[in-house]
C-alpha cells in the first residue's frame, strides 16, 4: 500500500514581535491576564504589505530544500489559510507564481485551525489514489490584519499571530505500520460558523464590500470566545479518541500530542480530560507565536522535531479544532 510521508519541512515567522506589554499600550489589558488566560507571551506580525503567499514563500522553499526536492518536482500544491491574499483567486496559486512552477496545480482550503489535519487527509487521499506522489502542503496565515488593536478587540488581538509553515508529503511504499499519515477523523458543525470569523465582503449583500460595513465594524475577526472554548474542550478529546480507535491505538502508545495551540488552557484541558502528562506527552509552544490558526500544528511538529521529541517509530496524534466550526486529528507515524 502506498503511505503518505512528511519528507521535509519549514516553517517561518515574521520578524516583527508585538509583546503582551506593547498590547497594554494599545487597549485595556495586561500581560498578566493574557498570559494567564491563554499562556501567550508574545506574537508575531508580518511587514505592512507582506501577504498571505509571502509568508508561505519561505516555509516552503525550506520544506523543499529539507526534503531534497526541486520544486519542479512537486506535482501539487496544498495551501491552507484562512485569509488569503485575494478574496479570488486563492493564495495557492499566488505561491505557484512567486516559487516559479507556472502549471502545477495549486488548491485553497479554508478550513482555518483544521486546515492541517484537512489537508494532510487530502494528501494522503492523491497518494493513495495514486494521482500524485509529490505534495507541497503549505499553511500560512497573516491575522494581524484583520484584529482590532483597540479594546473592543482585545479578545482576538491577544490571541492571534502571524506565521507560516509548510510540509513536503511523498508516496513510499509500505503497509499499515509503517512510517507515514495513518488513520484521520474529520468534523465541521456549521450551526457555530458565525462564532468565528470574518464576515465581509460577503455575498449575501450587494455591494459585497462598502464604506458603510467598514464604518459598521465588520471587516475584522469576530468570536464568540466563550462558546469556542466550550466546544473545543469536548470536541478535541471525543475526536483524539475517535482517531486512536480508527488507528486501533491506545493513549500509551502515543509519544506525543501536538494539538492545535489555540489557548494553552485548551490544551491542559483536553491533558486533564486525557489525563495526559502536560509537559512530557502534549506539546505547547504558543507563549512564542500565539494562536497561528492551521499553521501552529505545523510550526510545532517542526519545533519538537528541532528539540529531539520525535524520533523514528515514534507515533505522534495532532489534532484541531476552531472556526466552522471545524475539528479533526490525525496519526502520525514517524
Ligand atoms: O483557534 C481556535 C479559535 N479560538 C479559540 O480557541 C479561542 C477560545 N477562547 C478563548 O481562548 C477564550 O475564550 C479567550 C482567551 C478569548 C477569552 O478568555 P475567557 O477566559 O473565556 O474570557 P471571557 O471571554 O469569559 O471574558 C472575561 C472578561 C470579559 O470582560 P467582562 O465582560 O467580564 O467585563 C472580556 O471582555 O475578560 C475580558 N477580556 C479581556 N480582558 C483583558 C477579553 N479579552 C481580554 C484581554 N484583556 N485581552
Amino acid at each position: 500500500m502506498k503511505k503518505a510521508v512528511f519528507s521535509g519541512m519549514g516553517m517561518y515567522i515574521p520578524e516583527t514581535i508585538v509583546t503582551n506589554k506593547q498590547l497594554e499600550v494599545l487597549m485595556d489589558t495586561s500581560d498578566e491576564w493574557i498570559t494567564e488566560r491563554t499562556g501567550i507571551k508574545e506574537r508575531h506580525k508580518v511587514k505592512p504589505g507582506e501577504g498571505t503567499a509571502a509568508v508561505a514563500l519561505p516555509a516552503a522553499v525550506m520544506a523543499l530544500a529539507n526534503a531534497k526536492m526541486a520544486k519542479e518536482d512537486i506535482q501539487l500544491i496544498i495551501f491552507s489559510t484562512i485569509a488569503g491574499d485575494f478574496l479570488a483567486p486563492g493564495s495557492g496559486a499566488i505561491l505557484n507564481e512567486m516559487l516559479g512552477v507556472p502549471g502545477t496545480p495549486a488548491v485553497d482550503i479554508r478550513q482555518a485551525c483544521s486546515g492541517f489535519i484537512f489537508g494532510m487527509s487530502m494528501a494522503k487521499a492523491y497518494i493513495q489514489s495514486g494521482l500524485y506522489e509529490r505534495i507541497l502542503l503549505v499553511t500560512a496565515e497573516v491575522q494581524s490584519v484583520a484584529l482590532q488593536m483597540s479594546t473592543e478587540g482585545r479578545d482576538t488581538a491577544a490571541l492571534f499571530g502571524d506565521g507560516a509553515a509548510a510540509v513536503v508529503i511523498i508516496a513510499e511504499d509500505g503497509h499499515k505500520d509503517s512510517a507515514g499519515i495513518g488513520s484521520i477523523a474529520l468534523h465541521s458543525d456549521g450551526r457555530y460558523a458565525e462564532d468565528l470569523s470574518i464576515q465581509i465582503p460577503t455575498t449575501r449583500e450587494t455591494p459585497f464590500l462598502s464604506e458603510q460595513m467598514i464604518k459598521d465594524r465588520r471587516h475584522w475577526v469576530v468570536m464568540n470566545g466563550r462558546n469556542v472554548f466550550k466546544h473545543a474542550i469536548t470536541k478535541f478529546p471525543a475526536v483524539i479518541n475517535e482517531v486512536m480507535a480508527l488507528e486501533g491505538i491506545t493513549k500509551d502508545q502515543v509519544k506525543l500530542v501536538i494539538p492545535h495551540q489555540a489557548n494553552l488552557r485548551i490544551s491542559e484541558a483536553v491533558a486533564k480530560k486525557m489525563d495526559l502528562p502536560m509537559h512530557s506527552v502534549v506539546y505547547s509552544n504558543i507563549h512564542k507565536y500565539g494562536n497561528t490558526t492551521s499553521a501552529s500544528i505545523p510550526i510545532a511538529l517542526f519545533e519538537a522535531v528541532q528539540e529531539g521529541k520525535v524520533k523514528k517509530g515514534d507515533l505522534i496524534v495532532m489534532a484541531a479544532f476552531g472556526a466552522g466550526f471545524s475539528w479533526g486529528a490525525a496519526i502520525y507515524k514517524w
